[in-house]
């Protein structure tokens, strides 16, 4: 665990950075995040054909950048060259794919990273990087793969490790020994939270975009909420604040 896991403040995570306002998974975006009071980014990671850890949601990188093509088969230069600020608006123009790397160095542990292992086979190579650049107490491990999130607990048992999932099965979360349970908003009920509760899990939803949204992840007592727009989630906790 480290000290934003251990919180008992709800946490608000900017999905893919701050990608209401600035182009997913990109430093603009993480930088956003921390600028508007974030206390934690999410953002997905993938591996180059020559063993880079970049920074992208999708296999291709043909939605958010200029470029075609998979991100496993090209090479970290190749990937270098495509644009992924350009499609989002002008002002991004320049923005590029990011090395894992280069985000840790530009967030140095002020904020929590949320790193979303998007497919099996980097567990090794994350564990690797987050100790060689000393981030285990800043960082928490997700992935909708269970083998993935049981991976990670056996390299490295002090990682924080959560199972993310779109229909509610928390004891899947339990049986892989995860820190933490990541249902998606439309999925999370109190029912959920109790299970999780009663097994001493984390629970983290996602993608909230609406106040609806908020309210409900807000209602049932949720420790993180992962959000395009980190402030609706700040406002939404201000004001709980200082309603009577
Ligand atoms: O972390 C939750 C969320 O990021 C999972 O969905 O598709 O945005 O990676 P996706
Ligand atoms: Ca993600």
């Amino acid at each position: 665990m480290n000290k934003w896991l251990e919180s008992d403040r709800c946490l608000v995570i900017a999905h893919r950075g701050a990608s209401a306002a600035a182009p997913e998974n990109t430093l603009a975006a993480f930088r956003l995040a921390a600028d508007l009071g974030a206390d934690a980014v999410e953002l997905d990671v993938r591996r180059t054909v020559d063993g880079q850890l970049v920074v992208i949601h999708d296999a291709s990188v043909d939605r958010t950048t200029d470029g075609t093509g998979r991100v496993a088969a090209l090479t970290l230069d190749q990937l270098r060259r495509f644009d992924a600020g350009r499609k989002f608006g002008p002002p991004f123009r320049g923005e590029r794919i990011p090395l894992l790397s280069k985000v840790f160095e530009a967030l140095g542990g002020r904020l929590l990273v949320d790193v979303e292992v998007k497919a099996a086979g980097v567990e090794a190579a994350l564990l690797d990087l987050i100790k060689k650049m000393q981030m285990v107490d800043s960082v928490l491990i997700s992935s909708f793969d269970a083998q993935v999130v049981a991976h990670v607990r056996d390299l490295a048992p002090e990682m924080p490790a959560g199972l993310l999932q779109s229909a509610a099965d928390p004891y899947a979360a339990v049986s892989v020994r995860a820190t933490a349970y990541l249902p998606e908003v439309t999925a999370l009920t109190a029912d959920v939270v109790a299970s999780c509760r009663s097994h001493g899990l984390r629970v983290i939803t996602w993608t909230v975009r609406t106040e609806e949204e908020a309210r409900q992840a807000l209602r049932v007592g949720v420790d993180g909420i992962i959000a395009d727009d980190p402030t609706l989630i700040r406002k939404m906790l201000a004001r709980l604040k200082t309603s009577p």
